[in-house]
C-alpha cells in the first residue's frame, strides 16, 4: 500500500492509500469533531462538523474530512476562523432540532454556538443515521430506519423486528449524539405492547 504524505496543522502525516483526512488526523492525535461518524462504519458525510479547510491545487476549499481521501501533498487546517464559523452554523441548526442534546452543548460551547439563533423545530433527531447504519451493516438486522414523512425524515423502529430483537441487545443507543432514539424506542415498545414479561 502506497504511502501519502500530507501536512495538518503544520504537522506532516504519513497515511496509507484510502484514509479519510480524518483517519490520517486522528492517527498522529489531532482531534476533529464528528457525529454521524463511526469508525465501524461506512463513512456517511452528512452533518459536516468535520468540516476543515484544505488547499488543493492551490486553492483553499471546505471539505469534509470524514469522507475526504488523504491526498499526497494536502495541507490541511481543522481549526480556522472559516471552519469554526461553518461549524459554529451547523451547531446552530442542529440544535434548533435538539436543544437539550449533551453533546451538541458541549460543542456549542467551545464553537461559540447561539443555540437560539435558529427557531426552534425540535424533532430531536438529527439525522445522523448511526443508529440505522450501526443496525444494518454491524448487526445486520435493520431494526430501525428512516421512514419518509414528506419533508421531515425520521427514524423508526420496524415494530415486529425490534420487537424480538432490540430488547437484549441497544447497542445503538450510546451511539445516538440526542435522546431521540431511546425515546422512539420506547415509544415502539409500548404501542406493540411488549414488555420484558411477555418474551
Ligand atoms: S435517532 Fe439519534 S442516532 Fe438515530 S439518526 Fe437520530 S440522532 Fe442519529
Ligand atoms: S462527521 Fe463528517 S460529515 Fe458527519
Amino acid at each position: 500500500m502506497s504511502e501519502i504524505l500530507l501536512k495538518i496543522d503544520g504537522r506532516e502525516v504519513k497515511a496509507s492509500e484510502g484514509m479519510t483526512v480524518l483517519q490520517a488526523a486522528q492517527s498522529v492525535g489531532i482531534i476533529i469533531p464528528t457525529l454521524c461518524h463511526h469508525e465501524r462504519l461506512e463513512s456517511y458525510g452528512a452533518c459536516r462538523i468535520c468540516t476543515v479547510e484544505a488547499e488543493i491545487g492551490g486553492r483553499t476549499r471546505l471539505i469534509a474530512a470524514c469522507v475526504y481521501p488523504a491526498e499526497e501533498n494536502l495541507v490541511v487546517k481543522t481549526r480556522s476562523e472559516k471552519v469554526d464559523k461553518t461549524r459554529r452554523v451547523i451547531l446552530e441548526e442542529l440544535l434548533a432540532h435538539a436543544p437539550d442534546s449533551v453533546q451538541l452543548q458541549a460543542l456549542a460551547q467551545e464553537y461559540g454556538a447561539d443555540k437560539n439563533r435558529f427557531d426552534k423545530e425540535p424533532s430531536f433527531c438529527i439525522l445522523c443515521g448511526l443508529c440505522v447504519r450501526y443496525c444494518s451493516e454491524i448487526k445486520k438486522k435493520n431494526a430501525v430506519g428512516f421512514g419518509d414523512r414528506g419533508a421531515r425524515r425520521e427514524i423508526m423502529f420496524i415494530p415486529e423486528i425490534a420487537s424480538s430483537d432490540c430488547w437484549n441487545c441497544k447497542e445503538c443507543f450510546p451511539l445516538c449524539p440526542t435522546s431521540y432514539l431511546q425515546a422512539a424506542y420506547v415509544l415502539t415498545e409500548a404501542l406493540s405492547g411488549l414488555s420484558a414479561e411477555d418474551r
